[in-house]
């Protein structure tokens, strides 16, 4: 089985071809899906991807979208984890009316920052960050609720087993060199262009990184997508509920009876056997 998870970040399974821009752990190949996928057609059993569809444009995510079906083998599975819009929308209204009732506010402030935050933020973390770190954040069960461990600090054992090894260390050098020539060029503008110059370059790249959000989905918006595309029996499904075989073992979406990541709207579809015509 050729199984894809593609935006992997640093959550992967050994068992799957895991593509990142940024690789950060063992196991991770670096690639910019822009580039397109870096498979032949018809080649893949599974693409997933969780989080990652609404980091890019919609032209960019159609497109992306296309090439998934691309590589796929007809009868190949896709699997689309993507924040949910009606979810996080509905969790909005209820915390806004809950406010209303007893005057409490922090709920309603974090689901401002979940449904906003990473559509505009200019730096890492950008406000969800904020809200966790400060010293006065009382309501971690409401968002751990919301979406998981994400902001919390992983485990010891988690840190210990991608410790980076010399060889991973010396293989980062490339990077760090790119990373001193962008500092250079990110200083040549300052003095050139000034200050305006240098946040909107700084800004830019930041959009750039792979952080921001640049849509998002409901159920219908998804499925409709993936339709237009040529996929078919495309609809939500709970996240330990799948069409690939074992999925619940690779752990990706849930961690035992935990959901990985709550606020989410996981979709699978199907690309026919028999081939229709794709959206262009
Ligand atoms: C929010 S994280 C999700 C990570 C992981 N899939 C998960 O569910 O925890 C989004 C990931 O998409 C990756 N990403 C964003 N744009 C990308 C691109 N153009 N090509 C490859 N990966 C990209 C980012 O580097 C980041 O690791």
């Amino acid at each position: 089985m050729k199984l894809v998870n593609v935006g992997c970040g640093q959550h992967i399974s050994t068992e799957w071809i895991n593509l990142d821009l940024v690789s950060g752990v063992r196991g991770v190949t670096r690639h910019d899906l822009r580039q397109g996928l870096p498979f032949s057609a018809n080649q893949c059993d599974v693409v997933y991807h969780s989080h990652l569809l609404e980091h890019l444009t919609p032209t960019e995510a159609r497109a992306f979208l296309l090439d998934c079906y691309r590589v796929l083998r007809p009868g190949g599975i896709l699997r689309v984890v993507v924040p949910d819009l009606e979810g996080i929308a509905r969790a909005y209204l209820r915390s806004l009316e809950a406010s209303d009732q007893t005057g409490n506010t922090e709920d309603l402030d974090w689901m401002r920052i979940e449904l906003l935050d990473q559509m505009v933020r200019e730096y890492s973390g950008g406000t969800m960050r904020s809200f966790v770190d400060q010293s006065n954040f009382c309501n971690r069960p409401f968002v751990q609720s919301r979406i998981g461990d994400e902001l919390f600090p992983p485990d010891k054992a988690f840190r210990q087993r991608n410790r980076k090894t010399f060889v991973q260390r010396l293989r980062r050098f490339p990077a760090k060199l790119t990373k001193l020539r962008r500092a250079v060029i990110l200083g040549a503008v300052a003095v050139l262009g000034g200050r305006s110059d240098y946040r909107a370059l700084k800004e830019g790249r930041f959009r750039q990184s792979g952080e921001i959000h640049r849509w998002m989905y409901d159920r219908i918006s998804l499925c409709c997508l993936l339709g237009e595309i040529g996929f078919m029996e495309a609809g939500p499904c709970r996240p330990d509920e799948s069409q690939i075989p074992n999925f619940e073992d690779y752990q990706l979406d849930s961690v035992g009876s935990r959901i990985r990541k709550p606020d989410s709207l996981f979709v699978e579809a199907i690309k026919p056997e028999k081939l229709i015509a794709q959206a262009a």
